[in-house]
């Protein structure tokens, strides 16, 4: 028995940057036979010997015992999702592979491939050592993958280069944080960050798990609204006829305002610097609003000579009243925070450094409640727009028959009677 700990030990095994291999043969039936492999070492240059261990518990032991010969193939960087297939305990791990009809099966595209005569097999402890005589070798010189600390070495690097994704998802203490991601625009809204935006947003919507969403900007400013150059280029570049733009209207921008109010979890916008145009009336899609002492908001579609065509003459009334939503519209003036919040635009302002603090502080007190009962109140508050005050109170009377069916409805009132903190079991 080892007299350390083996977690500990583990970890430290799991710093060696080993490559990766996939082993493969065939069983006694001719069925081609495939395992990933880290532990593959070459012990000798003449003879030419390999080694490499094999798991007792391995589904795929009895075939390579029983092999005269198995074939190593090192990966090239990019088989990593190759390795995983072999890793897994899928039934058929060679579909779609091209991999011969003889000899040990033959994967395509790695960095090398050895052929091996089966010369040993050894007791290794929990896994049997194979050691083979190397009888054929072809190299594509292509860079090997690397596995380290319990991952693909190279997937980091190359992760570490990948584009920044147009939107970013954090999630901690069930609070969702939506980051817009192109600093450099002043986060307009290109077609990417479009898509990216709806789809962050559906996740949020769609986890259980997640109470309120905070909607933020990296950088300097929220969002600048609509991409000017993308939309120059629709009619000057891509020469859209009315029915197509009203076609990519509806396609792209308008799934924001679309989403945004089918949700059920609620969404605090953090407005920092610019909120121009689409990046207005993107705040006020949101639910809560609250701005830094930087913030600037305008309705700026008149001086490009279009109009809102997100929402925003929708939305902007139903925040600020029809007169200060319309001297918004028709002057394009730029509102700063202070007069944002004099008009109801925002309900708070805080220092630029505060803004996020604030923000999460807001969404911890929403998320602190029954989450069932989050959801259905921002729900009645956003269908309450739409409907007559007897359709209203009939909604609000049956989902209320419902929450007080639930544990955490009863929860919630023993935790007030008893002054401590509730334990919701979200049901
Ligand atoms: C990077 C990596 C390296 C691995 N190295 C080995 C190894 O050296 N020996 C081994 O027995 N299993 C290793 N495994 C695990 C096997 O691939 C895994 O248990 C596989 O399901 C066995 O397949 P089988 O049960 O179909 O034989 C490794 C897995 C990964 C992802």
């Amino acid at each position: 028995m080892a007299h350390f700990d083996p977690r500990t030990y583990r970890n430290a095994l799991g710093q060696f940057a080993t490559g990766v291999t996939i082993v493969t043969t065939r069983d006694a039936e001719g069925r081609a036979v495939g395992v990933t492999a880290n532990s593959f070492n070459s012990v000798s240059l003449d003879p030419p010997l390999v080694l490499w261990s094999l798991a007792r518990s391995a589904r795929s032991m009895a075939a390579f015992e029983q092999a005269g010969q198995f074939a190593v193939h090192i990966l090239a960087s990019d088989q990593d999702e190759l390795s995983n297939r072999f890793a897994s305990r899928a039934e058929d791990k060679f579909a779609g592979l091209d991999f011969g009809d003889t000899g040990p099966p033959r994967i395509p595209g790695c960095s090398a491939r050895l052929v091996c005569n089966t010369r040993h097999l050894y007791e290794g402890g929990d896994h049997v050592i194979m050691v083979g005589e190397v009888i054929d070798y072809e190299s594509e010189g292509r860079p090997p993958l690397l596995f380290h600390g319990g991952t693909y070495a190279d997937r980091i690097a190359r992760e570490a280069d990948a584009p920044s994704p147009p939107v970013r998802y954090a999630v901690e203490d069930r609070i969702a944080t939506i980051t817009l991601n192109r600093p450099e625009t002043r986060n307009a809204l290109s077609e990417e960050v479009i898509g990216a935006l709806v789809a962050a947003l559906e996740v949020a919507d769609a986890d259980p798990g997640i109470d309120c969403v905070v909607l933020t900007g990296d950088g300097p400013g929220f969002c600048s609204g609509g991409n000017i150059k993308q939309i120059k280029a629709l009619t000057a570049e891509q020469h859209m006829s009315p029915m197509e733009l009203e076609n990519w209207y509806k396609t792209q921008i308008q799934r924001i305002p679309l989403t945004m109010d089918r949700m059920s979890v609620p969404v605090i916008a953090a407005v920092r610097g610019h909120a121009i145009g689409a990046g207005c009336d993107l705040a006020c899609m949101a639910d809560i609003r609250i701005a830094a002492d930087d913030a600037v908001f305008a309705e700026s579609f008149l001086r490009v000579g279009i109009i809102p065509g997100d929402g925003g003459a929708w939305l902007l009334p139903r925040i600020v009243g029809l007169a200060k939503a319309s001297q918004m519209m028709l002057t394009g003036e730029f509102i700063n925070a202070a007069k944002a919040e004099l008009y109801g635009l925002v309900s708070e302002v805080v220092p630029a450094a505060e803004l996020m603090p604030r923000a999460m502080e807001l969404a911890r007190m929403v998320a602190q409640f029954p989450p069932a009962a989050i959801r259905k109140t921002k729900r009645l508050i956003k269908d309450a727009r739409d409907v007559s005050l007897a359709e209203h109170l009939d909604q609000a009377a049956i989902w209320q028959g419902v929450l007080q069916q639930m544990d955490d409805h009863r929860e919630a009132i023993d935790a007030i009677l008893e002054k401590r903190a509730p334990n919701f079991q979200r049901k």
